[in-house]
């Protein structure tokens, strides 16, 4: 059994349907500091016991990724009444605000720094996706859910993709239970929404989505509601990128048609394929493009308009009090074993904290706050479902949605 773990919160940086994300740093340890990202699942989503089950069971499997292109996990908990994950902190901005950054400026993104940046998301899907078992065993890990807001890029132009495996626990929530499928739809795969069976080809369209967008300036699956996304998704037509964007060379576009393809049989297999591809083009087009590129992107970004506003300022200032303390789950006797049964969870009354938390987390709608609070509606996407449009599960939804 381990100690109780304590961080010291420093900042709140973002507030989601599933959970929030603070900076802290390690407390109670004379001299020694270290900065740390926790995401906190919201605390009424921990008594949903199939969805904390699952979750755990992802953040487990995260931890064992190790990878200059992947966020690492340092540690899962449990305190104060829910569920905490201990990441390394990206000390930067994620490519959602990057692209926000382009879409003001009205320019998309330099040809060479977005296949940069696509080339090393390659890399980290790379090594998650062939990741195996001691004993030479696939893990199968899939993301289901590369997004800008899950491609963090550092000051120094490193790029890590975080949140490995957690869509598909926040998959067993159903719509009402959290605002996590808002803004999400535009980067599924065809066949998600078809319901055909995931695998690592729907982690290799997104990124093709993101790459077009990168390179277009603009969105490619958003409709004016939920359900038209979902359609624009479904049918997977790709407008010409070199009729947007006259600097996209050929070689690129078709690339990137392969990663779109919408039979995932015709689509690129492996992201280690696509990525060889997009190095292989990076070389041969000339022009030389490295971490520093993306770093001044970064920094152009991140020199915007402060975005602070009053009220998050003061809920900042009180966040600054908050210690989380929580146990380490990552040391039980049970933990890394996959497919782990409800009597694995922890009672969650067992553990407190020496502060509580205010309440206004669960009160505050998704992307409301933060520092990435007021984005721009069209990376944020559409308002959410209909009343009657609502169901229990994606699946379920898609279901009824979809004509076949
Ligand atoms: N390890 C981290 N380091 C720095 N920022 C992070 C980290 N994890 C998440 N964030 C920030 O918090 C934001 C929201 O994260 P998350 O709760 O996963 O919501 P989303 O569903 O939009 O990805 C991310 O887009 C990123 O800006
Ligand atoms: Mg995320």
């Amino acid at each position: 059994m381990s100690e109780q773990q304590r961080y010291r919160v420093i900042k709140r940086l973002a507030s989601g349907g599933m959970a929030e994300v603070f900076v802290a740093e390690s407390a109670g340890i004379e001299g020694f500091k270290k900065q740390v990202a926790i995401k906190r699942v919201l605390p009424q989503l921990s008594k949903k016991e199939q969805f904390i089950a699952m979750f755990l069971d992802e953040a487990r499997l995260s931890a064992h990724l190790s990878h200059s292109n992947v966020v690492s996990v340092f540690d899962i908990g449990v305190g104060d009444g829910t569920y905490f994950i201990v990441m390394e902190y990206v000390d930067g901005a994620d490519l959602r605000a990057l692209l926000e950054h382009q879409k003001k400026l009205g320019r998309p993104m330099n040809v060479e720094v977005a296949s940069f940046i696509a080339a090393k998301m390659c890399q980290g899907l790379a090594y998650a996706h062939e990741l195996c078992t001691a004993d030479g065993k696939p893990l199968q890990i899939v993301h289901r859910d590369i997004t800008p807001a899950n491609v963090l890029i550092t000051r120094y132009g490193e790029v890590k993709i975080v949140d490995f495996g957690l869509a598909k626990a926040s998959s067993q929530l159903a719509e009402s239970d959290a605002g996590i499928i808002k803004g999400k739809f535009g980067y599924l795969a065809p066949e998600t929404v078809l319901e055909q069976g995931v695998d690592q080809r729907v982690d290799i369209f997104a990124l093709g989505i993101i790459l077009w967008e990168m390179l277009a300036g603009r969105r490619l699956f958003l409709g004016d509601s939920d359900y038209i996304t979902v359609r624009l998704v479904r049918d997977a037509v790709i407008p010409s990128l070199q009729q947007i964007n006259g600097e996209v060379p050929h070689e690129l576009e078709q690339i990137i048609r392969r990663a779109l393809a919408r039979d995932p049989a015709a689509r690129y297999r492996t992201a280690r394929e696509l990525g060889r591809d997009l190095t292989r083009f990076l070389y041969r087009h000339g022009r030389p493009v490295s971490e520093y590129d993306v770093a001044a992107l970064v920094e152009r970004a991140k020199g915007g308009p402060a975005r602070a506003v009053d009220g998050t300022q003061k809920i900042a200032e009180l966040i600054d009090m908050m210690l989380l303390e929580f146990k380490s789950l990552t040391k039980e006797p049970n933990a890394g074993g996959g497919g782990s049964g409800l009597s694995l969870l922890p009672s969650l009354d067992t553990t407190t904290s020496l502060l509580h938390m205010p309440t206004h987390s669960s009160s505050s709608p998704p992307g409301s706050d933060g520092p990435l609070g007021g984005l721009a509606d069209e990376l944020e996407g559409p308002e959410s479902l209909h009343e009657d449009e609502a169901s229990s599960s994606v699946a379920a939804w898609f279901r009824g949605l979809i004509p076949r």
